[in-house]
């Protein structure tokens, strides 16, 4: 789905304009080779993509790999269309700039390299001036972004999504031993595997502290707000995330993990796929001062319009005492087209957090901010998103728009839902 519309989009040509040349790039056509320059350029804002190995969901894959010149050339005229429309390497926030540690984008002068390179017939040059090959964390850890982790917690039995499935919206859980988890921890960072490849659609994980009278599965089946506290939740698009030092999540001993996987595929014979999640945690060895939480804004009361090409729903919230903002991760379903975060602070002023003029749920980025942002008590957060339930945007992206969906985890179904990922001070944690 992300490819299908992203093609209808029409290329711009000011690239072309860019007769300055950087400081150390090419003078001219003739002169630049992909090794020298372009190699580079590619490393740095694709690769992570862009390679054979890519993770699943849960991190970030292109269907092909730019690792090497003979793997790059074929893709070499329609590389230069990407990047000069801005469509490559993706990038959904217009607003906004420079705040966001896993912004991506090419300057201009990186654009026009990679354009006169390819005009130049995309020469691959000297082989002994190409850069070190970039590395990445998870050919070395098993397969985690974040590296090699402190615990990985795989759910106790395999599960088989059947052949006849189309859409599985399911739970799974397991109350940690004293053996798997021995005392109460502090994890900076927490990454999930589903198993199930393309298949998983989409996978929530949850922590429950230890609640002896409830049966793990009983709070979780009155919606995931029983199952505790979210982690995260990955669909394709989501990175995953490592806190800043001393900022810590709690995880109980004796604590309950909640594996909330949305399954979805084309049934038929030979389909279906054995899957068996995990959470992987990192320990916060520092002291840590800031608790993290995360949580949603959202409206679950909703009913959509049926053939309306622009219609709002929103929600917000007044904060109660001071936070520090991590993370942000709008998300709606098929119909779902923008979404945007915005501050309206004691005072009155009014600051816009996050604005996703194009959302697209086959793209769902975690926004990570370089540095927590204090929001003090008494902010209000508003999150808006825009939907769009037309029969053109259902032709597009295979939905029936004379439904009017509500909240919901099907496919079909639609949510309003912004989440955030902010931490406490410690001490004032102590006090709530
Ligand atoms: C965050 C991940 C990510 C990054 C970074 C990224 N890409 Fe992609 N790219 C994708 C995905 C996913 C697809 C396939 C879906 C699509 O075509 O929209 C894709 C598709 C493409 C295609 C194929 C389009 C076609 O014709 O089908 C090209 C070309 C491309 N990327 C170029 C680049 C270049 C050049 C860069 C770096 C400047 C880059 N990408 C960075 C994820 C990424």
């Amino acid at each position: 789905m992300f490819s299908r519309f992203r093609s209808l989009v029409v290329v711009s040509v000011f690239g072309l304009a860019l007769a300055a040349t950087a400081p150390g790039a090419a003078a001219n056509e003739a002169d630049v080779t992909y090794y020298q320059d372009v190699l580079p350029i590619i490393q740095n804002n694709c690769q992570n993509c862009h390679r054979p190995e890519g993770l699943n969901l849960g991190g970030v894959i292109a269907p092909m790999s730019f690792m090497s010149y003979e793997e790059t050339r074929p893709w070499a005229r329609s590389i230069k269309l990407k990047v000069e429309a801005h469509e490559m390497p993706p990038w959904y926030a217009s607003a906004p700039k420079g705040v966001f540690s896993n912004e991506r984008g090419l300057t201009e002068d990186e654009i026009g390299t990679i354009a006169r390179w390819v005009d130049a017939g995309a020469p691959a040059g000297d082989r002994s001036q190409a850069p070190a090959p970039k590395t990445f964390a998870e050919t070395t850890s098993g397969g985690w972004s974040l590296g090699t982790p402190d615990y990985v917690f795989q759910l106790d039995e395999p599960y088989f999504v059947e052949d006849d499935v189309y859409d599985l919206n399911i739970s799974f859980y397991k109350t940690l031993t004293a053996a798997e988890l021995p005392e109460d921890l502090w994890v900076r960072g927490w990454e999930f595997k589903t198993g199930a490849g393309t298949v998983a659609h989409h996978m929530c994980g949850y922590v429950r502290a230890p609640a002896p009278d409830v049966e793990p599965g009983a709070a979780a089946e009155k919606g995931v707000a029983g199952a505790g506290q979210l982690l995260t939740c990955i669909a394709e698009g989501t990175e995953a995330v490592m806190l800043p030092d001393g900022y810590g999540l709690h995880l109980e001993a004796g604590s309950t993990l909640t594996y909330n996987m949305h399954f979805h595929k084309e049934p038929g014979e030979g389909s279906g796929v054995w899957t068996q999640p995990e959470v992987a945690f990192f320990v916060e060895e520092r002291p840590v001062t800031h608790k993290v939480t995360n949580n949603s804004i959202g409206n679950t009361g909703f009913e959509l319009p049926p053939r309306i090409d622009d219609y709002r729903i929103g929600a917000s919230r007044t904060l109660e005492e001071d936070i520090y903002v991590l993370t942000y991760w709008p998300h709606g379903h098929l119909r779902a087209k923008a979404a945007r975060y915005t501050a309206t602070y004691p005072d009155g002023r009014t600051e816009l957090l996050l604005d996703v003029p194009e959302y697209d749920n086959g793209w769902q980025e975690t926004y990570k901010l370089k540095q927590p942002k204090l929001l003090p008590e008494g902010t209000r957060i508003d999150v808006s998103h825009w939907y769009d339930n037309s029969a053109e945007r259902g032709a597009l992206y295979d939905f029936d728009p004379t439904l009017t969906p509500g909240h919901g985890p099907r496919t079909d179904d639609e949510m309003s839902l912004g989440f955030i990922g902010y931490a406490v001070e410690l001490d004032a944690a102590d006090e709530n």
